[in-house]
């Protein structure tokens, strides 16, 4: 691998600033100072300190996205932005896809990955990985309502829901919503099968995953190491 893309893809720089740095000499290869980003590599095999830093090269991508509104959870879409339209180009995307979806106009945590194992194990309805989302609703929801809700409801469809969890807050037209599935559309259905309506949802938790309150929308960054290992550790959610 070239050396100013093994920069870009461990998210050390971009690759057009990997060439100025390694030729002000901030770049070394095996402890001896890189002279050129066409150098060829081995990412298993070779040291490679960057500004002083080793650099850790995972065989695995792991982003954490700022969902904006307005962009769509897929690989590719004829007409929409998709999530990993909002990566830069130096991270290599053809293997990254969005470990879950989120509607369209819903905001907050997206997990990136090219990890297919985990990414099916996460998102297989028998792992149950809870998911946590800040919602308003238009009208506000009441003790009796919020109960239904938690036992289970029945969808316009007929789809019965697995219990859940609300936590109402202020006058009860928002609040915090914890699910062990992920339904097309399903907390907005939820909220309609009470006759109410969803005015703003925002995932804040996925699995053991908390959205990074750093992160503004639009922005991403890398899974931390503590972050990965607990995603690889993650067995069922309790709600
Ligand atoms: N439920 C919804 O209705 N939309 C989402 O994006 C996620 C959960």
């Amino acid at each position: 691998m070239r050396l100013d893309k093994f920069l870009g893809i461990t998210g050390c720089c971009s690759r057009s600033d990997a060439k100025r740095i390694i030729r002000s000499g901030g770049v070394s290869v095996n402890g001896s100072v890189a002279k050129s980003a066409d150098m060829s590599m081995d990412p298993d095999v070779d040291t490679v300190i960057f500004r002083g830093q080793t650099v850790v090269y995972r065989r695995y991508t792991y982003i954490m996205l700022n969902k904006p509104e307005g962009v769509v959870s897929a690989t590719e879409d004829g007409r929409d932005r998709t999530v990993l339209d909002l990566l830069p180009e130096e991270i290599p995307k053809a293997n990254l896809f969005p470990c879950g979806r989120l509607d369209k106009y819903t905001l907050g945590l997206m997990l990136i990955t090219d990890n297919g194992v985990l990414g099916h194990r996460l998102l297989a309805p028998k792992s149950h990985v809870s998911k946590e989302y800040y919602f308003r609703a238009k009208h506000p929801i009441s003790r009796e309502d919020a109960d239904r809700f938690e036992k289970g409801l029945t969808l316009e469809d007929g789809y019965e829901t697995k219990p859940a969890k609300i936590e109402l807050r202020g006058d009860g037209n928002e609040g915090v919503i914890t699910l062990v599935e992920g339904k097309y559309h399903q907390i907005k259905r939820m909220l309609e099968a009470l006759g109410n309506k969803i005015t703003y949802l925002e995932r804040i938790r996925f699995g053991p995953l908390l959205l990074d309150s750093a992160l503004e929308r639009g922005e991403w960054r890398y899974l931390t190491a503590e972050e990965i290992a607990m995603l690889e550790s993650h067995g069922s959610s309790q709600l």
